[in-house]
């Protein structure tokens, strides 16, 4: 990952290959918002800007020579759009900016980042969004694989595509020397690894990655952290112990499915909290296949998992009091002749029965037995995260999740999405619809009617935790980007969800 540090250097004298500074829009045109930068320079790059294309809208990124009066080389200019009715930038403004700037520094060596960063939260989604945007996943490429060697040694100059994020990034600040301001920037490389750890799962293609490979990474993840234990069920031990609802979906599969539990248990934990995660490695939709167009996305269908891999291993790193129990359900869903059928009747671990309407409403099925399990454990909440329906997409878009679950613990993810800077939505549970699963032969059906199905698959888990304080994350949008790139969010695997994830579980550390 890239290298970050805290600096109080000036931007004018900083030597890096580039200078990031912030352009905003206002009721005039554009100001350059940097108060270190000579006003000469200032004033020239503010009367050039409708020439240079500049407009310092967000997301907008250009890059120009630096000239004399700096000492990089190359000046980028990065929008944060309107200033706040306040006069300031919202943290995810910064973080956006920040991130939509290091995404355009592939193959450089060297940047130093002069954005607002005057105070900790400011330097919190600074180096939080600089390092979010620094990521790329070149693993199948056959050049370009490697970061440069020696940050001091010029850049790599291969295609954009296939370059390498920048390899050493400065923060000026004056607070570099400040303990809480170093904390956080540590805070932030932590998150932002657990974040690109997150990404390059869902990026893995599903030849390589299905559950048992998926659980090795889960052990490679966790081998060298304190405090972390992880143990696997394979599918014998997963059919002799009950676990009918894995047991199904994986069957139709060579690849059998896989429970992995990771654990993180510090000496004296204030909270005990599950994190539950939907792992279809790849969803096919089993007997009741999807369509062709669009089903290479389904890679992405474990992106909960790995999530929450992800989120357990950075909540060890950060030393958090609180007890954390992640539970990979891991299947590949596919239509192999011992696949189950649509009418086949399972039972899920601790013993209630669904009828399986449509075998690609699996992510459901896997996550009834990862939610008893978690239950049965004996946690203060539990908390799961799945990119569980196309409903989601339908209801929200692809750039805002939901959120359901018992009233305080969906209130208290909500809140921790908004102070983590990503979007969620509350979505009610209603009674009413409770009808839409209400199987003719079993206890449940795994499959309604379209309408609000969303929410069914949220009854349809409710199911399975009764009233235990819990919420639901559905991630399906979110979770892949298959559009271009913006801001700190990449193409690909997006990791939504750690950062609210390790939020609500900082909450719960206090
Ligand atoms: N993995 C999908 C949901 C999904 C769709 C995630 C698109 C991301 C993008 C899930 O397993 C699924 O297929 N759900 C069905 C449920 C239906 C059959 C009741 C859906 O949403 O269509
Ligand atoms: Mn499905
Ligand atoms: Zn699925």
């Amino acid at each position: 990952m890239t290298d970050v540090t805290l600096s109080s250097k000036n931007p004018t004298a900083v030597k890096a290959e580039a200078l990031v500074v912030a352009t905003a829009q206002t009721s005039d045109g554009v100001a350059v918002v940097s108060d270190q930068l000579p006003t000469d320079l200032l004033t020239q790059l503010e009367t050039l800007a409708p020439q240079l294309g500049v407009t310092g809208a967000r997301d907008e990124v250009r890059k120009i020579p630096a000239g004399p009066q700096l000492a990089a080389e190359v000046l980028v200019l990065t929008g944060l759009g309107e200033r706040a009715e306040d006069g300031t930038f919202s943290a995810e403004t910064l973080r956006r900016a920040a991130g939509a700037a290091t995404r355009e520094l592939a193959g450089l060596a060297s940047a130093a980042i002069a954005l607002p960063a005057s105070d900790d939260d400011e330097i919190t989604a600074v180096t939080e969004g600089a390092l979010l945007g620094a990521y790329a996943f070149n693993r199948y490429r056959s050049a370009g694989k490697e970061a440069p060697k020696d940050a001091t040694k010029g850049s790599k100059s291969a295609g954009r595509n296939g370059k390498d994020p920048v390899a050493a990034i400065e923060i000026l600040t004056p607070l570099h020397k400040n303990a809480k301001a170093k904390l956080a920037a540590e805070r932030a490389e932590i998150l932002a690894a657990a974040v690109h750890a997150t990404r390059d799962l869902v990026n893995t293609a599903p030849n390589e990655l299905y559950p048992a490979t998926f659980a090795d990474a889960a052990k490679a993840a966790a081998k060298d952290v304190k405090h972390v234990r992880v143990t696997v069920l394979d599918d014998k031990q997963l059919a002799s112990g009950g676990y009918g609802g894995l047991t199904a979906v994986g069957q139709g599969s060579s690849r059998g499915p896989r429970l992995v539990k990771v654990a993180y248990t510090p000496a004296k934990p204030t909270a005990k909290v599950a994190l539950v995660g939907k792992g279809i490695t790849f969803d096919s939709g089993g007997i009741s296949i999807k369509p062709a167009a669009g089903m290479e996305a389904m890679k992405s269908d474990m992106a909960g998992a790995a999530a929450v891999l992800s989120t357990v291993v950075a909540a060890a790193k950060l030393n958090l009091p609180v007890a954390v129990t992640g539970y990979l359900c891991l299947a590949e869903n596919m239509p192999g002749g011992n696949a189950q059928r649509p009418a086949d009747v399972i039972t899920i671990y601790g013993g209630k029965t669904v009828e399986v309407l449509n075998t690609d409403a699996e992510g459901r099925i896997v996550m009834a037995d990862g939610l008893v399990s978690a239950v049965e454990d004996g946690h203060d909440v539990v908390l799961d995260i799945a990119t569980l329906t196309g409903a989601q997409m339908v209801a929200l878009g692809n750039r805002t999740s939901a959120v359901m679950g018992t009233d305080e613990v969906r209130d208290e993810v909500k809140a921790a999405a908004d102070a983590a800077g990503e979007l969620f939505w509350p979505m009610p549970l209603p009674e009413e619809l409770k009808a839409n699963i209400k199987s003719k032969v079993a206890d449940v059906a795994n499959s309604g009617p379209r309408w609000g199905g969303m929410l069914n698959a949220g009854l349809f888990l409710q199911t399975f935790v009764g009233d235990h304080p819990w919420a639901h994350l559905d991630i399906a949008g979110p979770a892949f980007n298959d559009g271009g790139a913006h801001d700190y969010t990449p193409g690909g695997g997006t990791g939504v969800g750690v950062r609210t994830l390790l939020t609500f579980l900082e909450g719960r550390a206090k």
